[in-house]
């Protein structure tokens, strides 16, 4: 159990291209999963991936079991331990796929904030770290949360994400006042 150092914007780890994970149900990888639970706890996030510490591996974390006090309309996310993940955008009853806008901060980009676009809908796919498959649909926090998580594994943080610029900022110009800021 080990509260371990999250990597910080500019930091050429996080660009990389996650490795897939070949081997489940193993020492290190329980290791990897506690070590990412711990950090999160924490730093008081709402998700954090492997490459934010540093492990060029296809694995992310991510809910907290209670409402976020960031999204408090939002059901709650489930705890997740995700390994290998594929997301598929679904599109909504005319065909097209459907785009969300909403605040997202990062573990990674302390103390900024900025709105970036998502897809509203997705499915996701992957396994968790003992082998078993997970297969779900997701929406609004819960979509947005998976996919700021698995663009860790393809080194994109939520800025390169970002259209509007005049929507990128410091957490407490957007936010006075919020004590208890949690990012991703
Ligand atoms: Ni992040």
């Amino acid at each position: 159990m080990t509260v371990r150092e999250i990597l910080k914007m500019g930091d050429p780890r996080l660009l990389r291209v996650a490795q897939v994970v070949t081997q489940f149900d193993t020492d290190t990888l329980h290791l990897l999963v506690t070590d990412l639970l711990d950090t999160m706890a924490a730093a008081n996030g709402a998700g954090l991936a492997a490459p934010q510490i540093g492990v060029d591996l296809q694995v992310v974390i991510f809910g907290t079991g209670a409402v976020s006090p960031r999204y408090p309309d939002a059901p709650p996310v489930p705890r997740t331990v995700l390994l290998n993940p594929v997301i598929t955008p679904l599109p909504n009853d005319s065909g097209t796929i459907p785009e969300e806008e909403d605040w997202e901060g990062c573990l990674s980009v302390p103390g900024l904030r900025g709105v970036v676009p998502r897809f509203a809908r997705i499915r996701y796919t992957g396994f968790d770290q003992y082998g078993d498959p997970i297969d779900r649909m997701a929406e609004g926090f819960h979509a947005r949360v998976v996919q700021h998580e698995c663009d860790h594994l393809i080194g994109k943080l939520y800025p390169m994400r970002i259209r509007d610029f005049s929507r990128f900022g410091f957490t407490e110009i957007f936010f006075p006042g919020l004590d208890t800021p949690q990012d991703e």
